[in-house]
């Protein structure tokens, strides 16, 4: 089928969904580059809307008029380089560092929380589905945004190797921080993301499971593009 006939639902999504610190970031956009297929980072969504109201409307609770703005929001994911790097543009503007801050994470979480909100975010995610195929990371991409895609990956990995990431990650940056704590970081934020009433974090019935303790990004990356090809 030639990409122009393709109508949205026959566009292939692969989904990837798991916990903070598993590396779907990276490996879905290392993933979409070789796939040459599209990339969305739904988490950043949540983290644009909230970076819009931290910088437009910090002081209203109107949620509708925060919706409503960010509808007509023009975002781009532009993966950079290979090392699973991506600029995310809002009208244009590079917004990738501001959309990092813990302010901008915290906002997120938040408004996550918000039936009203997903429900706003889901339509914007399915805008994502075009031709010749799209990459979807994050929490409810296979349950919820995207039930009728036909590769659906859950990634997994210790939660000790997830704060060791996190710990290395941190350090590039300059920051120090105890392993202890960020362990017990990540599995307070596991546990409030697997209990959330909307929309938690669980692997949809049909995934595939894929645990990246022992194994290299590249390594998740070539067994789910094999994954993938086989189908
Ligand atoms: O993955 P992240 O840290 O960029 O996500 C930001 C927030 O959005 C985080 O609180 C989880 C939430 N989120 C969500 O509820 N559903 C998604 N599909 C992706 C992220």
């Amino acid at each position: 089928m030639s990409d122009a006939k393709m109508t949205e639902t026959s566009v292939p999504v692969v989904t990837i969904d798991g916990p903070a610190g598993s590396g779907k970031g990276t490996i879905a956009v290392k993933l979409a580059q070789q796939l040459g297929y599209h990339y969305l980072g739904s988490g950043s969504l949540y983290r644009i809307l909230a970076y819009y109201r931290l910088q437009h409307m910090p002081d209203t609770d109107d949620l509708q008029a925060l919706l409503e703005r960010c509808e007509t929001l023009r975002i781009v994911f532009r993966p950079q380089g290979d090392e699973g790097d991506v600029q995310v543009l809002v009208d244009e503007a590079d917004v990738s560092d501001a959309l990092r801050t813990e302010d901008c994470g915290g906002e997120a979480s938040r408004l996550a929380v918000r039936p009203e909100v997903r429900e706003a975010l889901l339509k914007k995610q399915l805008s994502f589905r075009k031709a010749p195929g799209l990459v979807a990371e994050g929490r409810d991409m296979g349950t919820v945004v995207f039930p009728d895609a036909p590769h659906k990956i859950y990634l997994t990995a210790s939660a000790e190797e997830r704060a060791q990431r996190r710990q290395k990650q941190l350090r590039k940056q300059g920051i120090s921080a105890s392993l202890d704590r960020l362990l017990a970081e990540i599995k307070a934020r596991d546990t409030l993301d697997k209990q959330r009433p909307i929309s938690p974090l669980r692997p949809a019935a049909d995934a595939v499971r894929v645990d990246s303790t022992e194994l290299s990004i590249v390594q998740v990356v070539a067994r789910i593009a094999a994954l993938v090809q086989q189908a």
